[in-house]
């Protein structure tokens, strides 16, 4: 793997799929893990299979399906999940054992009731055992973002001896700042003895809205994975989004970070997750969105018409949508109008358009968005629609 390449490692399927309410079947979950592969994703993280035998089946069908993306299932620090996590891979071609457990001092105190000492033991036993199943073992270290960097080091340290291939800094709770997020990641590869054997992993979460920071200043520090989901879905306030990273990091060519993923896809896969699991897609979310590339107010639709990139720094085509949409409303000028009548075919001049927009703004009052059926309504009940339809 080239120095600036960061893999992303989708977990739509399993972290994605905590989200109370969207349990997908064996079959929704099949066509998704095929789209996420061809997207290029580098890791599916495709369930947890110990949890129960659906999810055991959809990690086993998933692992014979996929061709290209390594197939990860997730395990606790619990020799069983770690069994049962390997028979669920054994068809992948390239398999993965995700294992870990908390190490922060409140999941140490109250989750496990146990010691720090005591939690890097069953942290090494649990990688040396996944390790006697399959070469790629990532680990992580649950409430990496509340753990004090001191200890998450030694944990590291001692996880990568035992053959850890991927340490995973989870931001759990979606506590930290993205200063204290990239501040961790570069401590720990200062201060990990043979941290350059291992690839250190963002998982952020978005409690704070700020699990795309985070990562973004993760990567900036060193990490060279990003964990995510599409639309950014996922427990509580959400992962990730797969999308926003993908396409910061293109944005920005300066930081020499790029990914595999073909973005012209980004928009068509948000649609099908959004679709499988009854999720509704807020309209502003970033590249996504219903009005990602809707422009509405004068002042934009002006702009945008003379210029797309005035007012927008993606063309909505690298992220698979078709175009830019100038919407009409009592906010719209001039331009807007005419841009939006000469598409239903009426070329109008400056004066017919001047007369035409009255009658618009005093439609527009009254109705939020106003449609092509709506423009046609406005040009035929117009005094000038035989002079306009005749030129
Ligand atoms: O958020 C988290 O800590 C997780 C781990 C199980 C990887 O999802
Ligand atoms: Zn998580």
């Amino acid at each position: 793997m080239s120095d600036n390449k960061v893999q992303i490692f989708d977990t739509t399927l399993r972290d994605g799929e905590q989200v109370p309410g969207c349990k997908l079947n064996t079959e929704q979950k099949l066509i998704i893990a095929e789209q996420l592969d061809t997207l290029g994703v580098d890791i599916i993280e495709a369930g947890f299979p110990v949890s129960s035998p659906g999810d055991f089946k959809s990690v086993e069908e998933i692992s014979k399906l996929v061709k290209n993306a390594t197939v990860c299932g997730l395990t606790r620090s619990v020799e069983n999940d770690i069994k049962v996590a390997a028979e669920a891979l054994k068809f992948a071609k390239t398999p993965r054992i995700h294992t870990g457990i908390g190490t922060s001092d409140s999941h140490i105190q109250h989750k496990f009731k146990s010691n720090r000492d005591a939690i890097i033991e069953r942290a090494v036993k649990a990688v040396k055992y996944a390790k006697s199943f399959v070469e790629d073992v990532e680990f992580y270290a649950e409430d990496a973002g509340r753990t004090d960097n001191e200890y998450l080091a030694r944990v590291c340290e001692a996880v990568v001896a035992a053959g850890a291939t991927v340490l995973n800094i989870p931001d759990t709770t979606g506590y930290c700042l993205p200063s204290e997020y990239g501040a961790k990641i570069k401590y720990l590869k200062e201060n990990v003895k043979g941290i350059d054997k291992a690839i250190l992993s963002c998982h952020c979460h978005n409690d704070l809205g700020l699990a795309t920071a985070n990562s973004i200043e993760g990567v900036i520090n060193g990490a060279r994975q990003i964990e995510c989901t599409i639309n950014g879905i996922g427990e509580r306030a959400g992962n990730t989004a797969l999308e926003e990273v993908v396409m910061i990091l293109r944005q920005h060519p300066y930081l020499n970070l790029d990914t595999n993923i073909k973005s012209e896809m980004l928009y068509g896969l948000s649609q099908l997750v959004s679709d499988s699991m009854g999720i509704y897609t807020q309209p502003n979310k970033a590249i996504v969105g219903a009005n990602a590339f809707a422009h509405s107010s004068g002042i934009h639709q002006d702009g945008v018409i003379k210029n797309r990139e005035t007012y927008e720094i993606i063309d909505p085509k690298d992220v698979g949508v078709t175009e830019s949409a100038i919407v009409l409303t009592a906010r719209s000028g001039r331009a807007a109008l005419a841009y939006r009548a000469k598409n239903v075919g009426y070329e109008l001049t400056k004066l017919q358009l001047d007369e035409i927009y009255a009658s618009f703004l005093e439609f527009a009052d009254k109705k939020k968005e106003i449609d092509d059926n709506d423009i046609h309504k406005i040009i035929e009940s117009s005094k000038l629609y035989k002079e306009i339809i005749s030129a």
